[in-house]
């Protein structure tokens, strides 16, 4: 998988691509992410990506040139001919990310992300370059950034191959609508806070069914609204 982030903070957002299992799935070769600064696509010298908002009003509005520009210079780059690109945009007003749609998206070949900042991005953009808008959550942050990080993340522990253990997605909150059961791990005995004698017994079906008794009661408990579906 390919993804391409467009932003004016690369740099913020480099640490966090390298390491850990973004760093891991990018060495093994399972996902390629670039980074783009968006004022690479600017035209004048000052390499301004913002202006004042038509007909007045607070802060400042990411011009549609760069944006375009960039779209189109990595569409070329990335031999779109043979991938099908998505090109989304990082907003509030995008659909809620969740494991479902995290899990469709990670079947994707190529995702260009874009990144907002100050009051949001001339509207041509969301008209006419981009074909799916994603919110990481109802509250505003003041950057796309983080926002294509989470996303970039929660597609990456997706990809075949990315994770040690190949159950462990399957095993994780919101795979099969439940949270996931209690974990613990050594010591058994901790400032004599002990652990279920089940998941000391050795007896695999017997885990396994703890397990899952488990997982009902905390989806139950935290978050009913999974047992219904979507
Ligand atoms: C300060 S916000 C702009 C908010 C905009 N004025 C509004 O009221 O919707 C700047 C940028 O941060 C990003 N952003 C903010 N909150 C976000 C969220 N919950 N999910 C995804 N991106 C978000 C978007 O890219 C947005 O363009």
């Amino acid at each position: 998988m390919l993804i391409d982030i467009i932003t004016i903070f690369p740099e913020v957002c480099k640490p966090y691509l390298d390491s850990s299992i973004l760093g891991i799935a990018q060495e093994k070769g399972k996902l390629e992410i670039r980074l783009h600064n968006l004022r690479d696509y600017t035209l004048d010298k000052h390499r301004k990506v913002d202006d004042r908002p038509f007909g007045g009003g607070p802060g400042m509005i990411l011009t549609a040139e760069p944006v375009f520009r960039a779209v189109e210079a990595i569409k070329r780059t990335a031999d779109s001919g043979q991938r099908t690109t998505k090109v989304i945009l990082l907003t509030p007003q995008g659909k809620t990310l969740n494991q479902k749609l995290a899990e469709k998206l990670s079947k994707r070949k190529h995702l260009i992300l874009i990144c907002g900042r100050y009051e949001g991005v001339d509207e041509r953009v969301r008209e006419s370059l981009v074909d799916e808008e994603i919110s990481i959550g109802d509250y505003i942050l003041s950057g796309g950034e983080l926002a294509a990080l989470v996303l970039t993340d929660s597609l990456a522990r997706l990809l075949p191959g990315v994770l040690g253990h190949k159950d462990s997605n399957v095993r994780e909150s919101f795979s099969n609508n439940l949270l996931e059961y209690p974990q613990y791990t050594r010591p058994a005995d901790f400032r004599g806070l002990g652990v279920p004698q089940v998941l000391l017994s050795g007896d695999h079906k017997k885990i396994e069914e703890w397990r899952k008794h488990q997982a009902v009661k905390i989806t139950k408990k935290k978050r009913p609204d999974l047992l219904r579906g979507p």
